[in-house]
């Protein structure tokens, strides 16, 4: 039997600024899925969140970019965004790009992971969901996880895992994707998702049969409406164990708490905190940009669990070193490379600053050639 686990998740308003969903919004979305589950379009779910970002993960044996499944995710948006303008609640229905669903939610605001596959015996699951950075962010570990055999031990010992991995990479730039094979083309695969802002892995397989270890949600949606029209706050999925990383292999590609962009404005860089559950709320400079990791296992389409993963002290170090490097990077304030490389920022006065003082830059030099368009007084952001 093939089942299809979907993780679909949209900023529908929060409280008290972009800090945390609100519980009455999670209770509204939980009576479309009730309802879906009873009418047997999905075969199980569970609702939580991190920080702004309502999170559905539902199975069912439907296949991707399923329409009735892609409905359900959209109506429970819908009501809970509702909800959200009623209390009043922060940037209601933020990530609700469209008035009316067609076809499949692809384009239309949300963030989706979805992988079909052939149950095993014991179908562990982790997935990840995080808040204020973006796709990309999930570069480095799954390079980790998949790639590097000081972070996973199985590359080396584990016979199915020794032939390695293909990655599948897609160029945001190009809307183009390909595979690379590790460890073969390890330097080449690096070359490219070491600029995470432009090749997101998309995909991870097992090299041996083709397995679908991995998937992350990678639309990146200023990219496709050409401006700002929210955070693209990414969910991922890895199935672990027999034959896979190890559970313990996956959350070790976690322990640096790496740089990633996004944090306040979307426009600064800081380091990617995996914290508890009751600790995924944004807090510190809109931030810092924080990680959950649930645990399941998936038997007959029901999802068991989850376990909370970084509720943990084995993380306590993490998360400490983490608050250091905010500190540290903090104290740049408006300068990069805290603040983003100005065509990623999320929002930028930049050109007006430019507008406004372009009479008053004095002609020098015909020396220097290179304008991005960025920085010439003609370009005309929002
Ligand atoms: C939202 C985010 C926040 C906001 C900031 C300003 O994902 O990263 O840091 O950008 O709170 O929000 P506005 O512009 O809505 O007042
Ligand atoms: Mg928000
Ligand atoms: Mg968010």
């Amino acid at each position: 039997m093939k089942t299809t686990l979907s993780v679909i998740k949209a900023d529908i308003g929060s409280l008290a600024g972009h800090h945390v969903v609100h519980p009455d919004t999670i209770a509204a979305a939980n009576k479309i899925l009730a309802e879906a589950k009873r009418n047997n379009v999905i075969s199980d779910y569970y609702i939580t969140y991190v920080g702004d970002d309502l999170q559905l993960i539902m199975t069912h044996n439907r296949g991707e970019l399923d329409t009735k499944v892609h409905e359900t995710a959209w109506n429970a948006f819908k009501e809970a965004a509702k909800v959200a303008k009623d209390l009043g609640l922060y940037a209601a229905g933020q990530d609700l790009l469209s008035d009316s669903f067609s076809g499949n939610l692809r384009g239309m605001g949300p963030g989706i992971a979805e992988m079909e596959f052939e149950e095993r015996p014991a179908e562990p699951v982790v997935i990840f969901m995080a808040d204020k950075t973006e796709p990309g962010a999930y570069n480095l570990p799954l390079y980790k996880i998949f790639a590097d055999p000081f972070n996973t031990a199985g590359l080396v010992i584990d016979p199915t895992m020794h032939e390695g991995y293909k990655f599948e990479v897609l160029d945001v730039y190009e809307g183009e994707s390909i595979i690379l094979n590790t460890p073969e083309e390890t330097y080449d695969l690096l070359a490219l998702i070491g600029t995470p802002s432009r090749y997101i892995v998309r995909r991870v397989y097992r090299k041996a049969d083709n397995l679908q270890a991995s998937v992350v949600s990678v639309e990146r949606l200023n990219l496709i409406a050409g401006k700002y029209v929210g955070k693209d706050d990414p969910v991922m999925v890895v199935r672990a164990q027999h034959g896979l990383p190890a559970l313990g292999e996956i959350l070790e590609a976690f322990t640096v708490p790496y740089l990633v962009p996004g944090w306040m404005r979307g426009s600064h860089y800081g380091p990617l905190m995996p914290v508890s559950q009751k600790d995924a709320r944004a807090t510190r400079f809109d931030g810092p940009p924080r990680l959950v990791g649930l645990g399941f296992n998936i038997k007959n389409g029901k999802l068991v669990g989850p376990t909370d993963l970084f509720d943990d002290p084995a993380f306590d170090e993490v998360r400490r070193t983490a608050v250091i490097i905010a500190d540290y990077i903090r104290k740049h304030g408006p300068f990069m490379p805290h603040r983003l490389e100005p065509q990623e920022m999320e929002y930028t006065t930049l050109p007006l600053v430019i507008e406004k003082l372009k009479n008053r830059f004095k002609k020098e030099t015909d020396m220097y050639k290179t304008k991005p368009s960025v920085y010439s007084h003609e370009s005309s952001h929002e």
